[in-house]
């Protein structure tokens, strides 16, 4: 069975790291996101995926590296102009028969994805989307169902009076080939306003399948972070391992130089060639990019924190997010939520937020 992972969006939410890492490649514990979601695609028995790209495409291409990825065999369709989430999937995807999975590139999951694609052929259903239950569902589109699971509605980002169900789009589809016809070619199609609409409006064959698993859309800073403490924890399980060598609940870089004097509580993965000077602490749920320095008598708690970046001696991070090749300058202090796109400079003495 063909997959067609939905990877080509702008990622806005996650600005400013999407800004110079696109959304499918970001860093989840040193690996990039999309090892995750083709991992699990091969747990389930899928071979082949297409990724639908357009924002970032090289980028993604360079890191993802040839034409195969755990166990994946990898294909690029490539839009010139992005076309929405549904006109994606129709530039993406090989006409024919039979059914497709399809993901949006920023679902971290554990669902049993064998089950929904035998529950979709044992209800000889032409689309089958799953369900997840959120707290607040305000913020995405709400899908209701009849108790059967036959779709009956979709309701976008509702006021909290209107409010009837809890359960949301989780941007994981079995889609039978032939519906693909029915998405125009040439523009912007939107899988949730256009597509689904006319499904239901056509009366087929339409489900919708609520999951209990793990369900996280990565795609903001809160839940970025959020996804690698519940990836540490064992909160969702998957096939990827974070690279380095483990000892208990750390993994440490090949080549990393740790003081003697340097203190590390776990879970906690440190990247390829870290250096960790004298006095410098380490907390639960951090994570050091590939060739970070942390010089003397820093402090990162929680905080994760891209390649290349260098903390100053005294400075203190926790809970933050910090991208490839920033600067912290000495006893500066980034508190809970900071998000430092690429390259940024902090001077010393600094607090962020202000
Ligand atoms: P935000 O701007 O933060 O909302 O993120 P986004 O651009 O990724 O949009 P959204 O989260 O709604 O997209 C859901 C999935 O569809 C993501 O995996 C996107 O990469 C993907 N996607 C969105 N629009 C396009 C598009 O025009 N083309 C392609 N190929 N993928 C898209």
């Amino acid at each position: 069975m063909q997959a067609v992972i939905l990877a080509g969006g702008q990622g806005t939410r996650l600005r400013p790291l999407t800004l110079t890492c696109p959304k499918p490649i970001v860093p989840l514990l040193n690996v990039p996101f999309l090892h995750y979601q083709l991992a699990w695609l091969r747990q389930h028995g899928i071979r082949e995926a297409v990724l639908a790209c357009s924002y970032g495409v090289d980028e993604i291409r360079r890191v993802l590296g040839g034409r195969h990825a755990a166990g994946i065999r990898l294909s690029y369709a490539i839009e010139r102009e992005p076309l929405g989430t549904a006109g994606a999937l129709r530039n993406a995807a090989d006409a024919g028969n039979g059914p497709l999975v399809v993901l949006n590139g920023d679902v971290l999951t554990d669902l049993d994805l064998s089950g929904v694609i035998r529950l979709h052929a044992e209800r000889g259903a032409q689309a089958t989307i799953s369900l997840t239950s959120v707290d607040d569902p305000t913020r995405y589109g709400l899908v209701e169902t009849e108790p059967d699971g036959r779709m009956l509605r979709f309701l976008e980002k509702p006021e909290p009076e209107h409010v009837t169900v809890q359960t949301i789009n989780a941007g994981v589809y079995i889609l039978e080939r032939t519906l693909l016809e029915l998405i125009p070619t040439g523009r912007v199609v939107s899988m949730e306003r256009e597509f689904f609409p006319e499904l239901l409006a056509r009366g087929i064959g339409f489900f919708g399948h609520t999951i209990s698993a793990y369900w996280l859309d990565i795609g903001n800073a809160e839940t970025y972070r959020q996804a690698q403490v519940d990836l540490l924890t064992g909160t969702v399980t998957t096939g990827v391992q974070p690279p380095g060598i483990r000892r208990g609940n750390l993994w440490i870089g090949d080549e990393s130089s740790i003081s003697a004097e340097a203190r590390l509580t776990g879970p906690a993965v440190i990247g390829r060639r870290a250096r960790l000077a004298s006095g410098c602490r380490v907390g639960p749920f951090s994570v050091l990019g590939d060739r970070t320095t942390m010089e003397r008598g820093s402090h990162i708690d929680g905080a994760v924190l891209w390649e290349d970046v260098r903390v100053g001696p005294g400075a203190r991070l926790s809970a933050c997010v910090v991208a490839d090749r920033c600067r912290i300058g000495a006893n500066a202090e980034i508190g809970p939520g900071a998000v430092l796109g690429a390259g940024s400079v902090v001077p010393d003495g600094a607090r962020l937020p202000a």
